[in-house]
């Protein structure tokens, strides 16, 4: 199958922030890749809906990232669809507190597969693709790469070895490639209750703007990186309402 349309793949893209942006890009015009790996009731019932107003404009591709192997095939997979791709935003990722002194090595694994390894391997993977078309890849990362949090130091570090990567490739892969990253603040809650109310509502009242942000302000500057902005790469975006200012 080959298409006239961009495609992008997003990771981590059944739920949240990276299933926002896979509507946002297909209102305008884009052929979406899902990827998920549990969330495969949500991903396949986003994909039906984004088929049926648009036939065949998006598929849904399972892969755990944790699984050395996984990166190659979802690779394959993504390049087999149209042969094409124009964006790749590495968003998946697996976020939990890590106590120091009790922290596991299969966690350290675990939270660098989702948050660096993979985003390198699978850049790496389609960057043929990508160089192609002209592409881009834009990079979810985190204000607390710069600004990292006391429980999370493995997320943190991997965040920032996801900066590191973003600023590197961009280099390695211009002129052909624009490597970008978004570093969104607090735009959802995590689900597993990793922080109180308290914490959550001392945090609005030290942002500048004293408010969340929503999935929508990371999907537009996905956009704007994407299709807005041709002279930016290695850049990242902070889109945190000032969080990261203060
Ligand atoms: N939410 C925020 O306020 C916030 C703040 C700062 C930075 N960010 C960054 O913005 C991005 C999106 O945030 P979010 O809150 O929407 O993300 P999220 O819901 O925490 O995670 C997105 C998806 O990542 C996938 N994932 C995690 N580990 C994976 C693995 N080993 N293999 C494959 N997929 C894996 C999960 O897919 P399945 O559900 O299919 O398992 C999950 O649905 C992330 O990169 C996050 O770090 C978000």
């Amino acid at each position: 199958m080959t298409t006239d349309n961009k495609v992008a793949l997003i990771t981590g893209s059944a739920k949240r922030i990276g299933a926002f942006t896979a509507e946002y890009f297909h209102s305008r015009g884009y052929d979406i890749i899902l990827h998920y790996r549990h969330s495969g009731d949500a991903a396949k019932s986003l994909r039906d809906c984004l088929n049926a107003s648009r036939p065949h404009s998006c598929i849904a591709l399972h892969a755990d990232l944790a699984d050395p192997t996984a990166w190659e095939q979802l690779a394959e997979q993504a390049r087999s669809w149209k042969h094409r791709l124009d964006l790749l935003v590495n968003n998946a990722s697996s976020y939990y507190p890590t106590e120091f002194g009790k922290t596991t090595q299969a966690q350290w694994n675990d939270l660098f597969a989702s948050n660096a390894m993979a985003p390198f391997f699978l850049t790496q993977a389609l960057t043929p693709l990508l160089q192609q078309s002209n592409g881009c890849v834009v990079n979810i990362v985190d204000i607390n790469a710069d600004r990292p949090l006391p429980n999370y130091t493995p997320y943190c570090m991997a965040k920032a070895a996801l900066k590191a990567m973003t600023l590197s490739l961009a280099q390695v892969l211009a002129p052909q490639v624009r490597v970008n990253g978004i570093a969104p603040g607090a735009i959802i809650w995590p689900t597993h209750g990793q922080t109180s109310e308290a914490d959550q509502q001392a945090l609005l009242a030290r942002t500048p703007m004293q408010s969340m942000g929503s999935p929508e302000d990371i999907a537009r500057t996905i956009y704007f990186l994407a299709e807005k902005a041709p002279f930016i790469t290695g850049q990242i975006i902070a889109v945190d309402g000032g969080q990261s200012l203060t």
